[in-house]
């Protein structure tokens, strides 16, 4: 934990920097009116606020400063009726906006935004069903909400591995869980979407009501309205056994073989594993994250990872909410950030000794260059993550065949050093993608990378594959203006 404090205070003082840095920005100016404009028109559940107003700088504030932009003004609306009021007016205006669940994309001027940033916050809601085994759940909210408000009733949903992700943006995009081996991924699990069309309509959104918009919906991320609630299904959900531990250089060999026979031979669907090569402060080292969804484990599961001499550990039978807030996943707030992804097949040796190299490779020229935090995320999933959607979904567009959500992230420091970055993040993703089609992953090249992970330039046709045509015509239906093509995102 050491390098963590260390990392902490390194960054707080970065985040002065960066934080100075964006208040010299022009500030943008209403010229138009749009704000007043919105402010006069909705209700009083919602409201506007302005540049130097705390509640303007929570609702443009994202998990990656670079994610952040100066927007004209944000609005928090609180009913799906005044969202559709403010899609209407900036439709009329044509001016770009931005829509944010949790903030955490790690791609520019997704959820961020120079014209209208709106923040779903006032979305909070979480309404759980016994009799249906459903619960509703705002888009304003995190999976750390909706896990403390389901503990209580014993049961979960299919949501994120660590604190302070959205619920929104995370689902929308597919969702991939400590559970998706046991029940797939969130987007199998959602029965109704409450949607805001680009019209203005308020509508719910179930598999019965509008087959081709339920199926866009799940994976298609922003292109078709604004989400306000999800209905979800639960599972039952005792405590859990698990959490995190850290080796240094030393050990990452002896945890490179334990992962990759993890993901070779473990077939219970209650066991799940990330396996972190980060470059922090100079040296390689390994965060691991270790779960099983019961009180104790079975013997074999773990073992090679628990008899490596650790740098630190915590790991023990906990409650669900408590495991997923054991990684320090907000290390990195207030840096500039990206993420890209490569679809892997599988977890070899080869890929893994690739990831090695990288991870020091670019580790220690990145770092130089004020990279802070280099990282490769190994994620083995069962092949059956793909065999319980009641239908088909946007996202993944086949499931025949199960790609990994592998996810490679950087932080770093100055905005100047951000095409450094994302040029380097495309290489080295690039080289691991020729490392898997060499050693014969097959459709490694061109498979689907998951969305959630996928880096801002990767062509639409690369992620939704032969669900595209598909998609845009269900687009040309509900949103035949393409109003919500002046909000950022991958665009059908
Ligand atoms: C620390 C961390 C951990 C993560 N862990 C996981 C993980 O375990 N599994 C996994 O699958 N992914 C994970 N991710 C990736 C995650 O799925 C994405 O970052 C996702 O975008 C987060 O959703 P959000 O609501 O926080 O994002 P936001 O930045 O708020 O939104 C992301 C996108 O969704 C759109 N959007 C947001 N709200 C709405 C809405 N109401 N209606 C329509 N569109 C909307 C936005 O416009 C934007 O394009 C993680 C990311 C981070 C940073
Ligand atoms: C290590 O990674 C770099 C950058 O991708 C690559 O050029 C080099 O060939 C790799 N080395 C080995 C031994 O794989």
């Amino acid at each position: 934990m050491l390098a963590y404090a260390v990392l902490a205070i390194v960054h707080y003082t970065f985040f002065l920097s960066t934080h100075a840095h964006s208040a010299a920005e022009p500030r943008v100016v209403d010229s138009d009116g749009i704000c007043s404009q919105i402010e006069n028109a909705i209700s009083s559940a919602s409201d506007v606020y302005y540049f130097g107003e705390l509640s303007y700088f929570k609702d443009i504030g994202h998990w990656a400063s670079s994610s952040s932009q100066l927007s004209l003004c944000s609005v928090e609306p609180g009913t799906a009726q005044d969202v559709g009021i403010i899609l209407g007016i900036l439709g009329t205006t044509q001016t770009p906006f931005a829509v944010k669940g949790g903030g955490h994309t790690a791609n520019p001027g997704f959820s961020s935004t120079n014209g209208v940033q709106i923040s779903m916050s006032r979305f909070s809601e979480v309404t759980y069903d016994a009799q249906s085994q459903t619960v509703v759940i705002g888009t304003g909210i995190t999976w750390d909400d909706v896990y403390a408000a389901l503990a209580p009733h014993n049961v979960n949903v299919v949501g994120g591995r660590v604190s302070g992700v959205g619920v929104a943006g995370f689902t929308l995009g597919g969702g991939y869980s400590w559970l998706s081996n046991q029940y797939g991924m969130t987007v199998d699990t959602v029965t109704a979407f409450e949607l805001v069309k680009p019209d203005g309509a308020v509508v719910t959104v179930t598999e019965s009501s509008d087959a081709d918009l339920f199926f866009a919906l799940r994976g298609g991320m922003n292109n078709f309205g604004i989400v306000t609630r999800f209905t979800l299904k639960t599972f039952p959900q005792g405590q859990v056994w698990g959490g995190l531990i850290t080796y240094v250089a030393h050990h990452v060999d002896d945890v490179t073989k334990a992962a990759a026979t993890f993901s070779a031979t473990v077939t219970d669907p209650k066991a799940s594993i990330i396996t972190t090569y980060n470059f922090v402060l100079g040296s390689i080292g390994i965060s691991q994250l270790l779960f099983y969804d019961g009180p104790t484990v079975p013997d074999g599961i773990f073992d090679d990872f628990l008899a490596i001499p650790h740098f630190t550990k915590n790991v023990k039978t906990r409650d669900f909410l408590d495991l997923v807030k054991t990684p320090p996943s907000d290390i990195t707030i207030g840096q500039r950030g990206i993420f890209h992804t490569v679809p892997l097949l599988e977890i070899t040796p080869a890929i893994l000794e690739a990831v090695v190299n990288e991870t020091m490779f670019w580790g220690s020229r990145l770092s130089l260059l004020s990279g802070n935090f280099i990282s490769y995320q190994v994620e083995p999933f069962l092949p059956g993550v793909l065999s319980h959607a009641s239908s088909p979904s946007a996202y993944p567009p086949s499931r025949s065949v199960m790609y990994l959500p592998f996810n490679v992230y950087y932080a770093w420091t100055f905005s100047f050093s951000d095409s450094k970055f994302h040029d380097t993040i495309r290489a080295s993703v690039q080289h691991l993608t020729n490392v898997a089609v060499a050693e014969g992953q097959s459709g490694v090249e061109t498979a689907s990378p998951y969305p959630n992970y996928a880096m801002y330039d990767t062509p639409v046709t690369r992620i939704y594959g032969e669900n595209l045509g598909r998609l845009q015509s269900v687009k040309a239906r509900v949103d035949p203006s393409n109003i919500m093509r002046l909000t950022g995102g991958f665009k059908v």
